[in-house]
C-alpha cells in the first residue's frame, strides 16, 4: 500500500479536547478521522498530535491534505 485510501471526500468537523489525538493516515480506520489501529501491518502510521486547549476543527478524510490532520481543501481536486 503506497497511497492512503480515501476514507471520505469532505472533512469531518470535530470538537477536539485538549490532550493527545491520533489522526488516521491510512484511510482504513472505521472511526474516521481518528485511528482505530487498522493501519497495523501496513506502511502507514497515524499522525499523533497534542493540543494544549480544546477546539473545533475540520479534519481531513480524503488523506490528501498537505496540512494533516487538518483539511486544506485538497479534497476539492478529487
Ligand atoms: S478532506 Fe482531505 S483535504 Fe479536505
Amino acid at each position: 500500500m503506497s497511497e492512503p485510501k480515501a476514507a471520505g471526500t469532505a472533512p469531518i468537523k470535530v470538537t477536539l479536547e485538549a490532550g493527545r489525538h491520533a489522526w488516521c493516515a491510512c484511510g482504513e480506520s472505521k472511526t474516521q478521522p481518528f485511528c482505530d489501529g487498522s493501519h497495523r501491518g501496513g506502511t502507514f502510521v497515524p499522525l499523533k498530535f497534542t493540543l494544549e486547549a480544546g477546539k473545533e476543527a475540520f479534519l481531513c478524510t480524503c488523506k490528501q491534505t498537505k496540512n494533516a490532520p487538518y483539511c486544506d481543501g485538497s479534497h476539492k481536486a478529487l
